[in-house]
């Protein structure tokens, strides 16, 4: 019996690192699953590798009203409900706040906060529809903490927690739970851009990450994707049926403080 058995969850940013680990393991675990994300091959590629009666892929760019309201159509045709969210998708840049463009500022803020809002504001009442289930949204080490040269994606991640709050209190008597997840340093193209790039040396960049987190890290090492994906899980199944509103850190040890060997 899988912990997921009948439930059928939409997860975002799903095409590649920890939002696809998520969908692998959601439908380990007997979910079916809507797949959400802006790089349609690969998006499509693995919904056909998980097969057509558990996974199916949409284009969902998550900052769009019209993308969500299509998305939340296509899993019911599919799958017949909504009874799960994973607020997964979310982008990076890096620059000193005193260097950083408007733009910019704003499309991480665009995608990582508003994305957010607008799943949990299209998909709550599906949920509530179904007779109840989960939210659970992507915040990251930099929610609960500063990091240079992070300042909108640390400003996005604080927001999401806020909003993971705020959700919870508002949707308990829908019975639905909403809490976040925040990951530390994780193994995915965010984290090493380098490694999608053909002229890199995948070896020296694979040196330079491991090189990196042993030092910062207690547990040594970079986390890889599936342990956010068991976190997610844990917090989409029964496991946790008395736990809502919440920051779930998922770090090594990274947040509890600094290593001195
Ligand atoms: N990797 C880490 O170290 C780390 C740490 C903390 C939090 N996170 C968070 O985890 C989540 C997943 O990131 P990841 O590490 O798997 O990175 P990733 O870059 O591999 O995956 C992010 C996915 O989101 C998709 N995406 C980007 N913009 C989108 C949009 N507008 N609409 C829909 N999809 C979009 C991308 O195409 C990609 O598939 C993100 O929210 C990220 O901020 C990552």
């Amino acid at each position: 019996m899988g912990k997921l058995d009948g439930r059928v969850v939409i997860v975002t940013g799903a095409a590649r690192g920890q939002g696809e680990q998520e969908a692998r393991l959601f439908v380990a675990e007997g979910a079916r699953v809507l797949l959400g994300d802006v790089l349609d091959g690969q998006g499509e590629a693995l919904a056909a590798e998980l097969g057509e009666d558990v996974a199916r892929y949409v284009h969902l760019d998550v900052t769009r009203e019209d993308d969500w309201e299509a998305a939340a159509v296509a899993a019911k045709d599919a799958f017949g409900k909504i009874d799960g969210l994973v607020n997964n998708a979310g982008i990076l840049r890096f620059n000193e706040l005193v260097s950083t463009p408007l733009a910019e500022f704003q499309q991480v803020v665009q995608v990582n906060q508003v994305g957010c809002f607008l799943g949990i504001r299209t998909v709550a009442p599906e949920i509530e529809a179904a007779g109840g289930g989960t939210i659970v949204n992507t915040a990251s080490y930099t929610a609960l903490t500063g990091m240079a040269f992070v300042g909108a994606y640390a400003a996005t991640k604080h927001a999401v927690l806020g909003l993971t709050r705020v959700a919870a209190v508002e949707l308990a008597a829908r019975k639905i739970r909403v809490n976040a997840v925040c990951p530390g340093a994780v193994d995915t193209p965010m984290t090493n851009p380098a490694a999608l790039d053909p002229a890199a040396d995948p070896a020296e960049s694979k040196r330079a990450v491991d090189e990196l987190y042993r030092k910062v890290v207690p547990l040594g090492r970079i986390g890889q994707p599936a342990e956010v994906a068991r976190l997610a899980l844990f917090l989409s199944c029964e496991d946790s049926s008395y736990i809502t509103g919440q920051p779930f850190v998922v770090d090594g040890g990274w947040l509890a403080g600094v290593s001195v060997i």
